[in-house]
């Protein structure tokens, strides 16, 4: 059987709420920055489910002994927030995912060009190959800069297998990227959208979720 990208789109209410408001050109930044922190939560819990180890034991309760499943705190579990725009997700991410190492990889895209460069890469040399990564980035349009940001992750031994991306608003260029690079790679994102217009503007999209963010 060919693998192929995983991409999820959980019919959650709240996550469907917190769009409408992001998508909502109306919405001031201060509500942005709300829904991109709720997305965030909503979209990893959705996310963790068969991704964050765990390990049975046993407990004792006032009763008796009986199994139990607590989160297996050996294993590293990393977030890489795509700047500026994935540090809106990472707050809600944070919070389910307390214990969890923050790597800061910052990409613009070149407006005209549309090409994505790197001015901060706070990656280590090498990650443990038992890493479960979630990547957060509220759009991915062209997918010029999750593929970067994939290339920048795998080139220091992250399994796409134990790798999930965040995000918002997907667009089929980026999907099709991903899936032709990395099968077995999952996506959780609050919508597909029908398509990236000729400025890499997602439609209908959000607009800018960094400008929006951070009302700049
Ligand atoms: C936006 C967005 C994504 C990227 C998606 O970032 O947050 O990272 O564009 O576009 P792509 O799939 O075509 O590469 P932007 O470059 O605007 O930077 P910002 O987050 O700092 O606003």
């Amino acid at each position: 059987m060919t693998q192929k990208l995983l991409v999820y789109v959980p019919p959650h209410p709240l996550i469907k709420h917190w769009l409408a408001v992001a998508r909502d050109a109306a919405t001031p930044s201060v509500l942005f920055r709300s829904a991109m922190t709720e997305l965030g939560r909503w979209l990893t819990y959705e996310a963790a489910r068969d991704w964050l180890p765990t390990q049975e034991t046993t407990v004792q309760t006032p009763l008796e002994i009986c199994e139990g499943t607590v989160i297996d705190t050996q294993i590293p579990v990393a977030v890489v927030p795509i700047l500026r725009a994935g540090l809106g997700l990472l707050e809600g991410a944070q919070t389910l995912l307390p214990l969890a190492s923050i790597y800061h990889l910052g990409l613009v895209r070149d407006e005209k060009t549309l090409e994505a460069s790197c001015y901060l890469n706070k990656l280590p040399e090498k990650f443990d190959p038992q890493t479960r990564v979630l990547i957060t980035d509220p759009m991915l349009a062209t997918g010029g800069s999750i593929m970067k940001a994939m290339a920048e992750l795998t080139q220091r031994g992250v399994d796409p297998a134990l790798t999930r991306i965040v995000c918002v608003v997907a667009a089929p260029p980026a999907l099709g990227q991903l899936n032709a690079a990395y099968p077995g790679l999952t996506v959780y994102t609050a919508t597909i959208d029908k398509t990236v217009n000729e400025i890499g503007f997602i439609v209908p999209g959000l607009g800018d979720a960094g400008d929006r963010t951070f009302g700049t």
